[in-house]
């Protein structure tokens, strides 16, 4: 069996152009949804990625707005920025890009955002509401995952998912969604013992882990769906993800390419939150 893609960039594409017309709408009430990025010191990956997040808001009808401070900013000075921001009502969105500078404690500064303007759902009260199934932010990576499977009509009631990779900000919030949708879900990492056991029961399997070839083809049931969320790079710097694309593609009955796959949902799911506070702001 040669799996089926889910092609991230199509079904991003089709989500931008849902939340610009949802935008439109919105502005024909006079409200511009805005999202404030705040990025502190120089990591060369974060610079890529609020820039990509700032394009993908503007394409989108969305407005954007980027403040860039130095690595020696304390964290008092940007607590007190994020305090601003929550209070300003023209901002629906705020996403601090991490990882921040050593000096500052990443969480307080997270828990500093106000819940209603978590649009990255990195907040404890984002985490707690999808925990017990209330309104908020659901974080953006597995939350595009979610929707691949929606895309593919995946019906998870009863299903098995294993999800390997234990983050706050992918593996537990997925493993919420899956049992949500009343899926059976096993969390594992990557130092889970027999871990092909396990994956070779499920029917849903979400690589999170940030290591290659963490799944490989004998691990996989014939028909599984395979989301690959990793993002690393093989020995010749190509792009590459979690799962040995090549092998289970061979076995899996749909599989997301890496680049291709869950990374382009989430920026567009980025998008969604920002939209989803805007509308909600505007009652
Ligand atoms: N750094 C890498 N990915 C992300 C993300 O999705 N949100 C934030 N805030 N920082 C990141």
């Amino acid at each position: 069996m040669t799996a089926q893609l889910i092609d991230g960039n199509a079904l991003a594409k089709t989500i931008r152009a849902d939340v610009a017309h949802r935008t439109d709408a919105l502005k024909a009430r006079g409200v511009l949804p805005s999202l404030a990025i705040v990025l502190v010191g120089d990591d060369p990956a974060s610079q890529v990625y609020v820039k990509h997040k700032v394009n993908d808001s503007s394409e989108t009808g969305l407005k954007a707005t980027l403040e860039r401070y130095p690595a020696s900013m304390q964290e008092a000075q940007l607590l007190s920025r994020i305090a601003a921001l929550n209070a300003d009502p023209s901002v629906h969105g705020i996403l601090v890009q991490l990882p921040l500078p050593r000096h500052m404690d990443a969480s307080k500064v997270i828990e500093a955002i106000a819940p209603a303007k978590d649009v990255d759902g990195f907040h404890v009260a984002s985490a707690g509401a999808l925990m017990v199934g209330r309104p908020g932010f659901w974080p953006c990576t597995p939350y595009g995952c979610l929707k691949m499977l929606d895309s593919i009509g995946y019906d998870l009631r009863g299903k098995h998912a294993v999800v390997i990779g234990r983050s706050n900000i992918v593996g537990k919030p997925m493993a919420m969604m899956l049992l949500a949708r009343n899926a059976t879900v096993t969390i594992c990492h990557s130092a889970t013992a027999d871990l092909k056991a396990l994956t070779l029961q499920a029917d849903v399997v979400v690589a999170a882990v940030g290591k290659r070839n963490v799944l490989t083809a004998d691990m996989v049931k014939p028909g599984a769906v395979v989301l690959d969320v990793g993002m690393n790079r093989n020995d010749e710097g190509k792009l590459c993800g979690d799962v040995d694309f090549e092998g289970v593609r061979e076995v899996a009955g749909w599989i997301t390419p890496v680049p291709g796959g869950v990374g382009p949902m989430t920026r567009a799911m980025l998008l969604v939150n920002t939209l989803e506070a805007a509308e909600r702001a505007a009652g």
